[in-house]
């Protein structure tokens, strides 16, 4: 993105941009994203083309707005050639408006050959970089089918801490055979090279997924109920005391390091979605427009060519689905959510009679204004945001 296409709007409410890539070299075992693996070969430039159009039609329904974040998700972002995501975002620069103080993310695998096209990402634009790691070992990595060791992840690591501002990584923990003691010094050993931001998810069963289908058979064992809850205290026991609290259920941070896209989503603002299977949340004349794209990376893109955008869902949320939204959302960050803006939002006020009992159970807090789920509740979330919805 060229500086001279950049206007400072710092006041401007966030807006974030997510372009999704849903390629990768393989299908991990335990994955459920919308990503596909094409022997063939993919025709890039035609993929950058629509994107552009889909930008287009996007801005045209949304325009003027100051794009605060942009967020390249996948699939593997980190095998799109670097001149894709300079095109990509030149373009977002052309039809909207773009902080001067944007956050550019890139997810990337941490492999020798990913790692060859961060300095071109980085002149590109991208200033922040999310890798893949998944574990600090080598036989867990094998066992998720990963295609890099710890010595290559902790490689591209060290490349991304050289060329880019701001990077993070995710482990996936609560894996096979692990147990408390290993996960603390694995997560210790992470937090020494992790600097500022950390993703850290327990692993899920995914239905449909080949990890799905050997869990089934018994041939895949995850750790029992106990085993998890202790890896979880485990988990934010090891990165409070080292400075990297919880702001979100599953990311940690160093205070102000935290990142800035994803709080665009768990704090109910705007976000456009570009590319097969992209979400969106747009405000468009006074309503709240949930949006999808066709999922099928080829479909999206006939789509796109024959009607300049890949859009099979464009839903005006009612009140109560955005109040419901808001609390799914909101109640996942550490800072929780604000009682009035709810309000605002779902045209009624929280149950207050809930609130209570939620309260004298110890599972949310509420302070100047703000209900937060309390440690105590987050490992029951989505039972407390059910019962507030309710
Ligand atoms: C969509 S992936 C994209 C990142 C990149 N393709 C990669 O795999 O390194 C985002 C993250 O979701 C997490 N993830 C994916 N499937 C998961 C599962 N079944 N359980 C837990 N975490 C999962 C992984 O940590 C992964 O890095
Ligand atoms: S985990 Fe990442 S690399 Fe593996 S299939 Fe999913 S998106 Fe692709």
């Amino acid at each position: 993105m060229t500086a001279a296409r950049r206007h400072a709007r710092e006041d401007a409410p966030a807006f974030g941009v997510y372009v999704h890539w849903p390629f990768c070299l393989s299908k991990c075992p335990y994955c459920d994203f919308n990503s596909h693996v094409r022997r063939g070969g993919i025709d890039e430039a035609r993929f950058v083309r629509a994107f552009a159009a889909e930008i287009a039609s996007t801005a045209a329904r949304v325009p003027g707005r100051t794009v605060s974040t942009v967020f390249f998700g996948g699939g593997t972002p980190s095998l799109m050639a670097p001149s894709t995501v300079e095109t990509i975002l030149d373009t977002i620069a052309r039809h909207w408006i773009v902080a001067s103080d944007v956050e550019v993310t890139l997810e990337a695998n941490p492999t020798s050959v990913e790692a060859t096209r961060f300095q071109g990402y980085r002149a590109a634009g991208v200033n922040r970089v999310s890798l893949g790691v998944q574990a600090l070992d080598d036989a867990a990595l094998t066992a998720l089918g990963r295609l890099h060791s710890v010595r290559e992840a902790l490689d591209a690591v060290a490349i991304a801490k050289r060329i880019f501002p701001r990077y993070s990584f995710d482990l996936i923990y609560a894996r096979p055979g692990q147990t408390p003691p290993a996960w603390r010094a694995e997560l210790a050993r992470a937090i020494q090279e992790a600097a500022e931001h950390l993703s850290l998810y327990q692993l899920t069963i995914e239905p449909d997924t080949p990890f799905a289908g050997l869990h089934a058979a018994g041939k895949l064992v995850v750790p029992d109920n106990d085993t998890a809850r202790e890896l979880y205290d485990t988990t934010q026991e090891v990165c409070a005391a080292h400075g990297l609290p919880a702001y979100e259920v599953s990311n940690h941070a160093r205070p102000g390091a935290e990142c800035r896209h994803n709080l665009v989503y768990w704090r109910g603002h705007d976000y456009a979605g570009i590319g097969p299977g992209a979400h969106g949340r747009l405000a468009i004349a006074g309503a709240r427009h949930a949006t999808a794209t066709e999922k099928r990376p080829e479909a999206w893109l006939a789509r796109v060519e024959n009607t300049g955008h890949g859009l099979v869902t464009d839903d005006v949320l009612t009140p109560s689905e955005r109040g419901d939204e808001f609390l799914l959302m909101g109640l996942r960050l550490a800072e929780g959510i604000d009682a009035e803006r709810y309000e605002a939002i779902a045209g009624k006020a929280l149950d207050p009679g809930r609130i209570a009992a939620l309260r004298e159970h110890g599972m949310i807090e509420m302070a100047g204004g703000r209900i937060r789920v309390t440690p105590a509740g987050f490992p029951v979330l989505d039972a407390v945001v059910a019962d507030l919805a309710a």
